[in-house]
């Protein structure tokens, strides 16, 4: 099928390149020129595993192409995906303007036959009918004259030549495994009114759905839930904020854990293996953070409060997440106590391993309060030490490998758990420090090999 996906970030490029992948003819749009010469080239502009690979096989096969120029996607694509950002504004509100250029964009370039546009940026309930009048403002733009049909009137009362319709069919891949995630969903969510353009959706999806790119090729095939539109955009806040509940649940537990002398990771084992909870999303840390948990969780608040309604075990969630961000800080205090003058050392500065990305990530709350403390931080990531992602930041000196990182600290603190932090040289690391403390924020080092290293090793809720 022809496919254009316009925003080509850890959503959108993922989404190009595995539907390129899987036989359809895709091209990618992106409004950042840089990035559309970067990746005709045939690099990508984010670290994902596995990514690079597939895209430059889709480019050689000639089913996948970038443009910054939205009119020739929109004349490509039987089906046009809208996957730009959509960041927090300061009020927690989703900030939907890029959604609004674009859907505007296809307006003013829509042609031809029927078109489905699906919204697979994360947007806030009501976004499919909303977009839907947007890409109509565009489309009485272009023509000059207001478009009779008016908001909410079916695709047909649309102009014959820019007949469509919306769906909403939100994305659940994780970053540092978007395309396994691609090829291996736990479900699709589609949600619209429209018949035929869900019928187009499913057609799109039947490899995937047939688990002919999927790891296990046998297992059963992708459930695929249609729902209407906002049931559809609810879903994907729901899931969400209840991963991100589930791990702040998980770090409140861990916290009386502190207290009363209990191992949250022995708990949260015995409570895992109940099939009613499950063990995913139970691993106590320093908190979430990332592009999306933050953002989507706030929104949904704004959301409610809209309505009307206090959504107050979702503000809890976010409040447990906000204190269990300064943990390690007030951990360091209690071992090192004056922080002034100390040299702290953060391993990982990732919100979560195998990604580049920094957006909201835990470590960079914990840079500022140490600065603000009088702490000289320094860190060690496998991504950002070697890439240019370190640029932007502030307080914070980037070291190139562990031992450097290592050498004159007063503590360290695991942010990030990248799985080689499992087997560094612990015991040259703890030589090389004032005093080898180990935070392990993500109580994901071996306590009994760290302490033979020579390090005093604090975890989080043991
Ligand atoms: P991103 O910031 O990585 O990428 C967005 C891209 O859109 C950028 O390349 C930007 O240049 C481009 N863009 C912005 N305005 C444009 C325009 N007018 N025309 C063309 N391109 C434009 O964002 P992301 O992380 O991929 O997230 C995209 C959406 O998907 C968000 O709504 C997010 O909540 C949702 N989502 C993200 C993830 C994730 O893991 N990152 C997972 C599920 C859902
Ligand atoms: C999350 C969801 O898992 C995806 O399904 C969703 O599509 C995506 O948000 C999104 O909407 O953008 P992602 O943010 O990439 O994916 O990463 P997660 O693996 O969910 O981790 C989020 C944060 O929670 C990280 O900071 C991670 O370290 C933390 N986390 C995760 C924990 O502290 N404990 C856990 O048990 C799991």
């Amino acid at each position: 099928m022809r496919v254009c996906v316009i925003g080509t970030g850890y959503v959108g490029l993922v989404t190009g390149v595995c539907l390129s992948h899987i036989g359809h003819h895709v091209i990618c749009v992106d409004n950042n020129e840089e990035k559309v010469a970067l990746m005709k080239s045939g690099q990508s502009p984010i670290y994902e595993p596995g990514l690079s690979d597939l895209m430059k096989s889709s480019m050689a096969s000639g089913n996948l192409e970038f443009t910054a120029d939205l009119g020739v996607g929109v004349s490509h694509g039987d089906i046009l995906f809208i996957a730009v950002g959509t960041p927090a504004l300061p009020n927690g509100e989703s900030d939907t303007r890029y959604v609004e250029a674009v859907a505007r964009g296809i307006g003013e370039h829509l042609n031809g036959g029927y078109k489905v546009i699906v919204n697979k940026s994360t947007v806030p309930i009501g976004s499919g009918d909303w977009v839907r009048m947007i890409v109509l403002d565009g489309i009485s733009e272009r023509q000059k004259v207001p478009v009779g049909a008016g908001v909410g009137a079916s695709s047909h009362s649309a102009p014959v030549e820019a007949a469509f319709d919306v769906v909403s069919n939100p994305e659940f891949l994780r970053e540092g495994s978007a395309v396994y995630d691609t090829f291996n969903p736990d479900r699709i969510v589609l949600g619209s009114g429209s018949g035929q353009a869900i019928a187009m959706m499913k057609e799109l999806y039947t490899p995937i759905v047939e688990r002919q790119f999927a790891q296990d090729v046998d297992a059963p095939p992708v459930p695929v839930v249609v729902t209407d539109l906002s049931s559809a955009e609810m879903v994907k806040y729901a899931s969400n904020a209840f991963l991100a509940t589930k791990i702040s649940f998980i770090n409140e537990v861990a916290n009386i854990c502190d207290r009363v002398g209990a191992d949250v990771t022995q708990v949260a084992s015995g409570i895992g293996l109940d099939s009613r909870i499950g063990s995913k999303f139970l691993q106590a840390g320093i908190g979430w953070g990332g592009s999306c948990f933050p953002k989507d969780v706030s929104a949904l608040v704004h959301t409610a409060d809209d309505y009307g309604y206090e959504a107050e075990l979702l503000k809890a969630t976010i409040r447990v997440n906000d204190r269990q961000r300064l943990l390690t800080v007030e951990k360091l205090q209690k071992v090192l106590k004056i922080l002034k003058g100390k040299t702290v050392g953060l391993l990982g500065l990732t919100f979560k391993p195998d990604t580049d990305d920094m957006r909201d990530a835990p470590s960079l709350i914990m840079i500022e309060n140490l600065n603000r403390l009088g702490a000289k931080v320094k860190a060690y990531d496998p991504i950002v030490s070697q890439s240019g992602v370190s640029q932007g930041l502030s307080g914070v000196i980037v070291e190139t490998d562990p031992e450097r990182l290592a050498d004159g600290c007063d503590a360290l603190v695991l942010v990030t758990d990248w799985a080689k932090f499992k087997d560094l040289d612990y015991r040259k690391m703890a030589s090389l420090m004032n005093a080898p403390v180990m935070i392990d924020g993500r109580n994901f080092l071996d306590q009994k090999k760290l302490e033979q290293a020579g390090f005093q090793y604090i975890g989080i809720g043991r």
